[in-house]
C-alpha cells in the first residue's frame, strides 16, 4: 500500500474544553488533544462509559444551563490559567424526536434547543469574554450534514444544526479582530452512541453506510482530526466558516443511482 500521509499536532502549553467529552465524538476530541499535549477538560452531564479512560478532567455540568457554562469556564480559568479552545459538542437526537412537525412534541423540542442551540450559545458567551481579553482562541462548534440538507422526520435536529453553522459563522464575523477564529465541523453519519440509539430510524446500519460514497460510517477519530486541524495555527486563515466531514455524502444528489451496498478495499482500514 502506498504511504498516505500523516499529521503531528502538538498543543503543548494549550488549554482546551469540549462539551460533550465523556462519550462520542467528544471523547475522541479530547483523546486527540490530549495525546498532543493540551490540558484537556470536559463537561459533560455523564460519566464515560465503564472500561472507558477519559485522558481529561471531567466537570460535571449541564450546558443548557447558563449557570453551569458559566461555572465551567471558571473553573478551567481559574485552574489553567487561559482556555485557546472550545469545542461545542454536546447535543442530544433523542429516538423520540423522529416524527414529522406535527407529531414532535413540545418538550423534546425544547430539550433539544436548550442543549443542542442554546447550550452553544451559553458557552460562546462564557469563552468569548475569556478569549477576547486574551486576543487568542479558537471555538469550533460540532454542526452536521443535516445542517445542510435534510431527511424525512428531523424537525427539530436539522434547522438546530443550521442554527449551529450560523452562530460559527456570526461569532467568527465578530471576533475576527480579537485574534478569535470560529468554525464549524459537519460530520456525515459517525459510529457513535447518539447514532446507534437512532439506527433503525435511519434505516439500519448498512443503507446508511452505502449512502455516503466513501461507502462508511465514520469512526470518531476521524471527526476530531478535523477539529484538531481547524483549532491549530495551520488553520490560521480558517475562520466563520464550516467544513464537511461526511465521506462525500453532501456532494451525492438524491437523484443519483446509488451505490451498490459494497465495501471499497482499503477505504475501512481506520
Ligand atoms: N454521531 C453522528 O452520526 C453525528 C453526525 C453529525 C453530527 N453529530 C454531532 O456530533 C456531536 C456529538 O455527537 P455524538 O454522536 O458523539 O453523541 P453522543 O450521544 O454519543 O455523545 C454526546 C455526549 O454529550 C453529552 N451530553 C448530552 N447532553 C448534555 C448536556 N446537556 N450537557 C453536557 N453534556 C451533554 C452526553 O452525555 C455524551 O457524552 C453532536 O453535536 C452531534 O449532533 C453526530
Amino acid at each position: 500500500m502506498r504511504p498516505r500521509g500523516n499529521v503531528q499536532f502538538d498543543n503543548s502549553g494549550r488549554v482546551v474544553l469540549v462539551t460533550g467529552g465523556a462519550g462520542g465524538i467528544g471523547l475522541a476530541i479530547c483523546q486527540a488533544f490530549a495525546a498532543s499535549g493540551a490540558t484537556t477538560y470536559a463537561v459533560d452531564v455523564s460519566q464515560p462509559e465503564p472500561g472507558v479512560e477519559l485522558p481529561a478532567k471531567l466537570i460535571l455540568g449541564d450546558v443548557s444551563q447558563r449557570e453551569d457554562c458559566q461555572r465551567v469556564v471558571a473553573q478551567v480559568v481559574e485552574e489553567a490559567g487561559a482556555l485557546d479552545v472550545l469545542v461545542n459538542n454536546a447535543a442530544i437526537q433523542p429516538p423520540d424526536s423522529y416524527r414529522a412537525i406535527d407529531q414532535l412534541s413540545p418538550a423534546v423540542w425544547d430539550k433539544m434547543v436548550a442543549i443542542n442551540l442554546s447550550g452553544y450559545t451559553y458557552m460562546a458567551m462564557a469563552v468569548a469574554a475569556v478569549m477576547r481579553k486574551q486576543q487568542s482562541g479558537v471555538i469550533v462548534n460540532m454542526a452536521s450534514a443535516q445542517g445542510h440538507r435534510t431527511a424525512r422526520e428531523v424537525p427539530a435536529y436539522g434547522p438546530i444544526k443550521a442554527a449551529n453553522l450560523m452562530q460559527a459563522k456570526q461569532w467568527g464575523v465578530e471576533l475576527a479582530r480579537e485574534g478569535v477564529r470560529v468554525v464549524s465541523v459537519s460530520p456525515g453519519a459517525v459510529g457513535t452512541p447518539l447514532l446507534r440509539a437512532s439506527l433503525a430510524q435511519q434505516g439500519g446500519e448498512a443503507p446508511l453506510a452505502n449512502r455516503h460514497p466513501l461507502g462508511r460510517i465514520a469512526e470518531p477519530p476521524e471527526i476530531a482530526a478535523a477539529v484538531m486541524w481547524l483549532a491549530s495555527d495551520g488553520a490560521s486563515f480558517v475562520t466563520a466558516t464550516d467544513l464537511e466531514v461526511d465521506g462525500g455524502l453532501g456532494a451525492f444528489a438524491a437523484f443519483a443511482d446509488p451505490f451498490s451496498v459494497t465495501t471499497i478495499p482499503g477505504q475501512n482500514d481506520h
